[in-house]
């Protein structure tokens, strides 16, 4: 027996070395050195609609998490400039390099909330998976510096994440991230409550004629996009509208108040563009050499 446990010690740690190894080298081995790890730039590239549409959501909280957006268009301003004009490439640099500052933190707070810890991002060629969460995962999936370190993760509490991109709204998102169970009910996924923050915001009550006919309370009202950090600057704001209405706007210009209300934090922003993202990137098919 005294014999057998140095040689067991050693064998564990050869199975072990061999593992750090395979793991190691054989991804590398495979692809023949030929595909090199893909960039931020690279991933970031292909901006996705949620992440515009999370522009105009929430247009001070986003400039405030993504100065990279200053010069970044929507579709409508986009659509009223020439096909020549400078503005339009200007517009996807910077939508391009928000992104790309979005992704990158978005990553680091799934990180950091350990959402990995019930979910991973990895759907695995057996028992069906790929019913239950989409497309298989390859390893053009993870060559990529957002998968460094692997979010494979450990176990699976909540579903796979592989394939979530696009498969949700972004309010869906932030709803669930604060209250899972608003969405989800009976869902034990944590509330991630320091993702919202108090601010003000305007809102446009209903048309006192409508709401008449429709018998809904007058005090029925819709908000505006955008929550203000103050109630200052909340009133600036509105006072700007009234002063200058925008076209679409003159009549409910009249009914516009004040209120107070919960908006994302810039790290909701950048975790629901992370998710936003997942699955819809892939590395190119490396090219042979012979
Ligand atoms: C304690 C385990 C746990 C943790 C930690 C957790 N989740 Fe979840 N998550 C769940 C469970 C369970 C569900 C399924 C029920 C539901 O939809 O809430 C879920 C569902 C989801 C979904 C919906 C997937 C879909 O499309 O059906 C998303 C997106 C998600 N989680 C993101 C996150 C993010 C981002 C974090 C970190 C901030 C996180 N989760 C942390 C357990 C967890």
């Amino acid at each position: 027996m005294d014999r057998v446990k140095p040689i067991l010690f050693v064998a564990g740690i050869g199975c072990f070395v061999f593992s750090i190894t395979l793991s190691g080298f054989y991804p590398w081995l495979i692809s023949g050195g030929r595909d090199p790890e893909h960039t931020l730039a690279q991933v970031s590239a292909d901006v996705t609609p949620e992440f515009r549409e999370l522009k105009a959501q929430h247009p001070l909280k986003f400039l405030e998490a993504f100065p990279e957006a200053a010069g970044a268009l929507s579709g409508q301003e986009l659509a009223k400039l020439e096909a020549a004009d400078a503005r339009r490439v200007a517009s996807e640099k910077a939508w391009a390099a928000a992104h790309a500052t979005a992704l990158r933190r978005g990553r680091d707070i799934y990180i950091a909330e350990a959402c990995w810890h019930c979910h991973s991002q990895f759907v695995r060629p057996v028992a069906n998976e790929e019913q239950r969460f989409g497309r298989i995962r390859t390893m053009r999936d993870d060559n990529n510096t957002l998968q460094r370190p692997m979010l494979w993760g450990t176990r699976r509490v909540g579903p796979d994440l592989t394939n979530e991109g696009g498969l949700r709204s972004n309010d869906w998102h932030l709803a669930h991230l604060i209250d899972a169970s608003s969405t989800s009910p009976g869902s034990i996924m944590p509330r991630y409550t320091w993702m919202q923050e108090k601010g003000w915001q305007i809102r446009a009550t209903i048309d006192p004629n409508i709401a008449a006919r429709e018998s809904l309370p007058e005090t029925t009202s819709h908000a505006l996009p955008g929550v203000y950090p103050t109630k200052e600057s909340a009133e600036a704001a509105l006072k700007q509208l009234q002063d200058d209405p925008p076209a679409n706007m003159e009549e409910e210009v009249e009914r516009l108040i004040i209120a107070e209300a919960f908006g994302p934090t810039s790290d909701a922003l950048a975790l629901i563009a992370y998710l936003q993202w997942l699955g819809r990137w892939q590395a190119p098919v490396a090219e042979k050499t012979r």
